[in-house]
């Protein structure tokens, strides 16, 4: 059996591809739901702050559903406060920033994914 060098090519290329993939090059391969749970679930869970490291944490995660919360910050805040992280809002650094991590683009969708929790 051979395989054609061309197909040989083009299954490397689908690999490094594949590799590539959740890396910040490529902002739009990922659902907001998608990057929530890459990114944040760990520590906020499904949104009431019960991912499974919560409790490690120096501070514990609000209740990002509830509608009180939600009524009293801007999407700037939220948005600051996952670019910055918690410290930059005078939040607990537990909260980490990702400005490194999350492009601008993602950011923004996660700002309205969690707004998308509060309903
Ligand atoms: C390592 C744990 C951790 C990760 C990962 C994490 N957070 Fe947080 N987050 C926290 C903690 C702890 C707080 C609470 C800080 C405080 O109240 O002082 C917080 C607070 C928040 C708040 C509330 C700010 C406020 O006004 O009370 C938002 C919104 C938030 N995080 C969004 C996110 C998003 C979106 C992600 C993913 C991109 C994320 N967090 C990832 C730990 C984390």
């Amino acid at each position: 059996m051979h395989l054609p060098i061309r197909s040989t090519l083009a299954l490397l290329l689908l690999l490094i591809s594949a590799g590539c993939q959740g890396s910040s090059a490529e902002p739009q391969t990922l659902s907001r739901e998608q990057l929530y749970r890459l990114h944040c679930s760990g520590c906020h869970g499904d949104g009431s702050g019960n991912g499974h490291i919560a409790g490690t944490l120096a501070a514990r995660p609000r209740n990002l559903k509830h509608n009180q919360w939600q009524d009293s910050v801007t999407d700037e805040h939220i948005f600051r406060v996952i670019h910055e992280g918690g410290e930059a809002v005078k939040l607990n650094k537990a909260m980490p920033a990702f400005e490194e991590k999350l492009t601008k683009e993602e950011i923004r969708r996660l700002v309205g994914y969690i707004r998308f929790l509060g309903r």
